[in-house]
């Protein structure tokens, strides 16, 4: 199918994570009508290998192109990680839009010169994490911490039980303790946590994410491209590898009450396993 303004946006997660870089770009791009796959059924992704992260991000992709996708959105740190060349040299004339650690906005916004960054395994040891902090990290001092466990508090849509909370406290605590007044989300899933984060990180600490920036950059790429859609309001289709009647709940509580969530069928799921 030829990609034209009124093709899709395709963007993935490895579950609900991403759903916090689509609302930016609902606001941003109120036209655009999105497909988005929740990965939910093999999430999560951040202690898994890169090489199955990528052919995994290949494959989803390739299924939201096969729908006629014109765009990608990558709305997940640990497939960007792992995936996001890939992507690029395997589809070279479409616009990929994937994410970053807020890295260099934190170096900007930090009194004390120390920045804490909450990512997945992944995400931290990855060579694009590297390469960010050489290039934006060398006059302060970087504290990681990686999420484990917060990943899947969101996909069960548990944003504020008591263990939640202490979940959130254990990863925060230390990067506080080691002096960081800003906290980077370096995870799509993350910014869904934000009320417990700023509020055991306390009022002095900022707490930022990249879902505005990213969504910004997916309408300059669509405009440089000359595939903006102007109509009527767009639409959202969501996909999930999970049982759809699992991942509903919590899709409802983050997006919309009468969202509708449709599976993502087995094969394209065994196309990257
Ligand atoms: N939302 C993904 C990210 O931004 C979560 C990865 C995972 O499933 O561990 O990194």
């Amino acid at each position: 199918m030829a990609r034209s303004p009124d093709s899709p946006v395709g963007v993935f997660d490895s579950g609900l994570g991403g759903l916090s870089v689509l609302r930016h770009a609902r606001a941003q791009l109120p036209e655009e009508d999105f497909i988005y796959i929740a990965d939910s059924g093999f999430a999560p992704y951040g202690e898994r290998s890169a090489d199955w992260i990528r052919a995994r991000s290949l494959a989803l992709a390739g299924h939201l192109l096969d729908r006629g996708a014109k765009a990608l959105l990558v709305a997940c740190n640990t497939a960007t990680a792992a995936a996001a060349p890939a992507l690029r040299e395997r589809w070279p004339r479409v616009p990929v839009i994937a994410m970053e650690p807020a890295v260099k906005p934190a170096v900007a916004a930090t009194r004390c010169g120390t920045v804490g960054v909450l990512a997945t395994t992944g995400t931290l040891a990855s060579s694009r994490f590297a390469a960010l902090l050489d290039t934006f990290g060398r006059d302060i001092r970087v504290v990681t911490r990686s999420g484990s466990g917060l990943v899947e508090a969101v996909e069960r849509g548990d944003f504020a039980s008591d263990a939640t909370r202490s979940l959130v406290r254990s990863h925060v605590r230390p990067l506080i303790d080691a002096g960081a007044d800003v906290i980077v989300l370096g995870c799509t899933h993350y910014p869904f946590l934000r009320p417990l984060i700023q509020q055991e990180a306390g009022p002095g600490v900022s707490v930022i994410d990249t879902g505005l920036a990213v969504s910004r950059q997916l309408q300059r790429r669509l405009d440089e491209a000359g595939l903006r859609r102007h109509g009527p309001a767009g639409t959202e289709h969501f996909l999930t590898s999970a049982r759809p009647e699992h991942a509903l709940p919590a899709l409802r509580a983050l997006w919309h009450a009468a969202a509708d969530l449709s599976a993502l069928s087995l094969e394209d799921c065994d196309r990257a396993s």
